[in-house]
C-alpha cells in the first residue's frame, strides 16, 4: 500500500492521463447531448430544425459517447494504471499506447460527427457508422494486445481478482463488438439478428462494463481502507458467475418477441443467476467498508463506491422484477428501462469511475484535487440528480405501462407523461451542474499542477484527495 504514493516505473503514467483527460471532455458530451435531448420531451430542444443537430442523432451521440467515449477512455486510462502494478510487468509498447490513444479519439470525434450528418448505422448501441466500425475493432484489439502482454507476462505469479476481470473483459470485447456491428445487419436476417442484437446490447454492458468496473472496485476498495477485501473467494465465485450466466441473459431485451419462447425462458432464468454475482459484488464491498465506516464518511472516493454499490443493488432488485413476463406485460418500451439503464450505467459504473478519478488524477499531477467544495456538489448533484431520475422513470414508466395495457389513446399516455419528463429534465439539470463542478474542478487542478510547486505536496491519501 505505501507503493501507492510514489512512481512506479512500470506504468505509463502519461498515457493514463491522456485517456482520463478525455475522458473527462466526453462526459461533458454526453450530459449536455443528454440534457439537450430530454428537452424535446418537453417541446424546449431549441435545435430541431437543424438536421445535424436532430434530436434522433443527438440521442445517438449520447448514448455512443457513454459507452465508447467516456467509459472506455476511463476504463483504458485505470487499466492501463492497475495492470502493470498488479503483474509488475510493463505494457508491450507505450509508443503502441499512444498510437491507440490518438487513433481511438479520432474515431470517437469521427463518431460523433458522422452520427451528427446522418450516418449512423441503425443497429441499437451499434450506431457508429460502418464505415468507422472496422478500424475501431482493429485499435482495440491493439489495446488489448498491449495490455494482455502486461498479463501475460505476468503469469508465473498468482492473478488478483481484478486480473481476471480485466482479463476477460479485454477478450469479451473485441469479439462483442465486432458480433453486434457486424453480424445482425450483414449475416443473419430477422429473429436471428435480433437475437445476435440483444446479445450485443446486455454483452456490452455485462462482458465489458461490469466486469471492468468490478475488478477496479476491488483493486482500489483495498488501498482505500488499507484493508483486504472482505473476501477473496467471494470475488471469485462473483467472476466465474459472471462468466457463465451474463452471455445467456441478452435476449431478456426481446420477451414478446418473436423470438422462439425456449430462449426467452432461459433468459429469464439466467437473468435469475446473475444476482448472485451482484450480490457477491455488492456484499463484498459492503462488509469490506464496514470495517471502517468513519474512513468512508470521510473519503469522497469511498462515498462514489458507496452509492455505485447501492445502485448496483437497486439495479439488479429493479431486473429480478422487470424480467417476469408479468411485469415485461407493463414495462416493455416505458420509460421504466431508461431508467434502469441511468442507474447502471451512471449511477453505478460512472460513480466507481469518480471515486477512481477523484483517487488517481491527483496522483498523476502530483497536485491536490483544486477544491473540495466543487468535489461536493459533484457529489450531492450527481447523487440527488441520479436518484431523483431514476423513481421519476420509473414511476413514469408505470404510468405509461398501464395507460397502453387499458388501451386508452396513445397520446393520452404521452400527455400524462409531461409532467414525468419535466422531472426527468430538472434532474439532469442537477447532474448537468454536478458534472460541471467536476469539469472545472480537473481543469483547475490539471492548471495548478503546471504552475511551479511552491511547496512539497503531501503524499497521503486523505491530503491528495481532500476528500
Ligand atoms: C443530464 C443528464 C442526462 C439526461 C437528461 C439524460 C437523458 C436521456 C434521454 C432523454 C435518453 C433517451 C431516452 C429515450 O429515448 O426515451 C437517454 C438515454 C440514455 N442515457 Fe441519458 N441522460 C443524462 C445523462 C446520462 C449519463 C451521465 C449516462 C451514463 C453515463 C446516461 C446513459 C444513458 C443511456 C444508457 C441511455 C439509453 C437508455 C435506453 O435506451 O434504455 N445518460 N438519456
Amino acid at each position: 500500500m505505501t507503493q501507492e504514493n510514489s512512481r512506479n516505473p512500470l506504468v505509463p503514467y502519461g498515457l493514463v492521463k491522456a485517456h482520463m483527460m478525455m475522458s473527462f471532455v466526453v462526459i461533458l458530451i454526453v450530459v449536455i447531448a443528454g440534457l439537450g435531448y430530454s428537452m424535446q420531451f418537453i417541446d424546449l430542444y431549441p435545435l430541431k430544425d437543424i438536421a445535424f443537430f436532430s434530436p434522433g442523432r443527438v440521442r445517438m451521440v449520447h448514448t455512443q459517447a457513454v459507452a465508447y467515449g467516456w467509459l472506455a477512455n476511463i476504463f483504458f486510462a485505470i487499466v492501463l494504471y492497475m495492470i502493470p502494478k498488479l503483474t509488475n510487468k510493463p505494457i508491450l509498447s507505450e509508443k503502441l499506447g499512444w498510437f491507440v490513444f490518438w487513433a481511438y479519439n479520432t474515431l470517437v470525434v469521427l463518431t460523433v460527427v458522422l452520427i451528427l450528418a446522418g450516418f449512423g448505422q441503425a443497429q441499437e448501441w451499434g450506431e457508429t457508422p460502418v464505415i468507422l466500425d472496422p478500424f475501431i475493432a482493429l485499435v482495440v484489439v491493439l489495446y488489448v494486445v498491449n495490455v494482455v502482454t502486461s498479463i501475460w507476462r505476468g503469469r508465473h505469479e498468482p492473478y488478483y481478482v481484478t486480473i481476471w476481470y480485466v482479463l476477460a473483459a479485454l477478450i469479451w470485447t473485441p469479439l462483442v463488438f465486432v458480433m453486434g456491428n457486424f453480424l445482425p445487419e450483414f449475416v443473419f436476417a430477422g429473429t436471428g439478428g435480433a437475437t445476435i442484437s440483444s446479445m450485443y446490447i446486455h454483452d456490452l454492458v455485462g462482458l465489458f462494463v461490469t466486469p471492468i468496473g468490478t475488478g477496479m472496485v476491488y483493486y482500489l476498495l483495498p488501498v482505500l481502507m488499507r484493508k483486504p477485501l472482505f473476501s477473496h473467494s467471494l470475488s471469485l465465485i462473483g467472476f466465474w458467475g459472471l462468466a457463465f450466466f451474463y452471455p445467456m441473459n441478452s435476449v431478456h431485451h426481446y420477451l414478446y418477441s418473436p423470438i422462439p419462447m425456449w430462449a426467452q425462458y432461459a433468459s429469464i432464468i439466467a437473468s435469475v443467476g446473475v444476482h448472485v454475482v451482484v450480490y457477491t459484488v455488492v456484499f463484498n464491498v459492503i462488509a469490506t467498508m464496514a470495517s471502517d465506516w468513519k474512513k468512508v464518511t470521510s473519503n469522497v472516493s469511498l462515498q462514489f463506491f458507496l452509492v455505485g454499490a447501492l445502485s448496483y443493488l437497486v439495479t439488479c432488485i429493479q431486473c429480478a422484477v422487470q424480467v417476469t413476463l408479468t411485469f415485461q406485460e407493463i414495462i416493455h418500451f416505458t420509460d421504466w428501462v431508461v431508467g434502469h439503464s441511468h442507474l447502471v450505467l451512471f449511477g453505478t459504473f460512472s460513480f466507481w469511475a469518480f471515486a477512481w478519478i477523484y483517487y488517481l488524477f491527483p496522483r498523476l499531477l502530483n497536485t491536490p484535487i483544486y477544491s473540495a467544495s466543487l468535489t461536493r456538489w459533484h457529489f450531492w448533484l450527481s447523487f440527488i440528480g441520479i436518484v431523483v431520475m431514476d423513481i421519476d422513470l420509473l414511476a413514469g414508466g408505470l404510468v405509461q405501462g398501464f395507460m397502453w395495457k387499458s388501451l386508452v389513446p396513445f397520446i393520452d399516455s404521452v400527455v400524462a407523461s409531461k409532467p414525468f419528463w419535466w422531472v426527468r429534465t430538472l434532474s439532469g439539470v442537477a447532474i448537468f451542474a454536478g458534472t460541471m463542478c467536476f469539469f472545472i474542478n480537473m481543469v483547475m487542478t490539471w492548471k495548478e499542477s503546471r504552475l511551479p510547486k511552491t511547496s512539497e505536496v503531501p503524499a497521503l491519501d486523505s491530503e491528495l484527495a481532500r476528500g
